[in-house]
């Protein structure tokens, strides 16, 4: 794990209180304080990835494999607005490849990526639970079925 820009200015205070209210941490503990990090901090800076490892004498290779293995977390700061595409089966068999498409060229984005401005941040995903409504995008919390590339830009506008 490398120290990055972005990383440049964390400030470790977040983490000095977690691991404050912890009278001793083991690698059974690693994903409760991911969460805990990932909720202090918006992302998990690798900076304070690697300062968990000196601090608690866990490997940064079990701290990284942890932190890159749920979905939930990610080690970059994301965008106000998650977008959401669903590339499941129920979603590509009605178009859901257009609806990738769609927001890649209205944000420019790939998948993973935050806009510049850090106002959206895009991902795919396996499913997203709500089959009965594919194509099916989400935005934050909110479902967004039987789309079509037009209804798409619509709702991306709504959040621009
Ligand atoms: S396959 Fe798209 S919501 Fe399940």
């Amino acid at each position: 794990m490398m120290d990055t820009n972005i990383d440049r200015g964390v400030d470790l205070s977040v983490l000095d209180r977690i691991l404050a209210a912890r009278e001793r941490v083991t690698t059974a503990d690693l994903s409760p304080l991911l969460q805990e990090i990932l909720a202090g901090y918006g992302y998990l800076p690798p900076k304070v990835l690697l300062e968990l490892g000196r601090r608690t004498g866990i490997p940064a290779s079990q701290i990284y494999g942890v932190a890159t293995f749920y979905e939930q977390f990610h080690l970059e700061p994301h965008g106000r607005h998650k977008i959401r595409c669903c590339r499941g089966t129920a979603c590509h068999v009605k178009g859901g490849h257009n609806m990738h498409q769609t927001i890649s060229r209205e944000l420019a984005l790939a998948d993973g990526q935050t806009t510049p401005d850090m106002r959206f941040t895009f991902e795919t995903v396996a499913c997203l639970g709500t089959c009965f409504l594919a194509p099916v995008v989400m935005v934050d919390n909110d479902y967004y079925g039987n789309m079509t590339p037009a209804q798409v830009r619509e709702v991306l506008d709504g959040y621009k």
